[in-house]
């Protein structure tokens, strides 16, 4: 059984269907990329998918539950958890802080509220190790040493970006979203990036979606690529295959590449 099962979706905005018809199943433990040119409704997929948007129909069912109409919150709760085009870290706070927060859904005492603390005294206190732990863990996966105690805003682009995915693993998701995690990253940066995301999935056996312009990275990482055109599913199937789709040149290239290819 697929662990995320997308149906039919649709997202209309006043006269623009930004996605139409869109199915797409997940198998659990698999890396499946969605790619397409800009406006292409790939980032809107993401916002139905975690609850941001209400799709205008169709379904999105995760572990077997229907979730659509469901608030993000509930949603990340469940297990769901993404990263955003446009780094959303607080930039005032450490790398350290932004992870903990990340631990909130997690959380039963309060960690940044004192008196919640004393209160409850020890188990509090048990708590409040085991999330450092556990952060702890996620920093040393993503090589994060170097940033732990440095405010987010002050550190590189392509660190902060790394941030923001050791955050998203903080929550401990099942599936995770990631929507064009390597876009602003240096030729480095991207390889240790592929890396992690092979490992995210053999190793912490988290399922991915990736949205990607980079198509070395979505060729050598993916399982299956879903290929968006104008809201529309326009190839799907293994990487391999999809290269190659007489409309995804099209949709990449432009129709006369394609003409003068054949
Ligand atoms: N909240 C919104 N209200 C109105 N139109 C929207 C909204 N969100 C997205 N759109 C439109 O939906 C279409 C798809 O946008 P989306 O951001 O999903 O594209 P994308 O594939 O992520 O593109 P990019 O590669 O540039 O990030 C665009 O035409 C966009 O203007
Ligand atoms: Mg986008």
């Amino acid at each position: 059984m697929a662990i995320l099962d997308i149906d039919n979706l649709s997202m209309v905005f006043g006269g623009l269907t930004a996605l139409d018809k869109v199915s797409l199943s997940l198998e659990k433990g698999s890396i499946t990329a969605v790619i397409g040119p800009n406006g292409a409704g790939k980032t809107t997929l993401f916002n139905c998918i975690t609850g941001l948007y209400k799709p205008s129909s169709g379904s999105v069912t995760f572990k077997g539950k229907r979730i659509n109409g469901m608030k993000p919150y509930k949603i990340a709760a469940l297990g769901l958890g993404r990263t955003f085009q446009n780094i959303e870290l607080f930039n005032k706070m450490s790398t350290m802080d932004n992870l903990l927060l990340g631990r909130h859904l997690h959380m039963h005492t309060g960690i940044f509220s004192g008196s919640t603390f004393f209160r409850r005294g020890s188990r509090a206190a048990a708590e409040e190790i085991a999330h450092r732990q556990k952060v702890e863990e996620i920093i040393d996966f993503l090589d994060l040493q170097h940033a732990r105690d440095r405010f987010v805003g002050g550190l590189p682009y392509g660190t902060q970006k790394v941030v923001e995915l050791g955050r998203a693993l903080a929550t401990e998701p099942e599936v995770l979203l990631l929507d064009e995690p390597v876009a602003g990253m240096n030729m480095e940066e991207k390889q240790d990036l592929m890396i992690w995301l092979s490992d995210i999935k053999e190793e912490l056996g988290i399922t991915l979606l990736v949205i990607e312009h980079d198509m070395r990275l979505v060729m050598e990482i993916s399982d299956e690529v879903m290929v968006l055109n104008y809201g529309e599913p326009i190839a799907q199937g293994k990487p391999e295959d999809v290269q190659n789709h007489p409309e995804v040149l099209k949709a990449y290239l432009g129709e006369d590449s394609v003409a003068g290819a054949a």
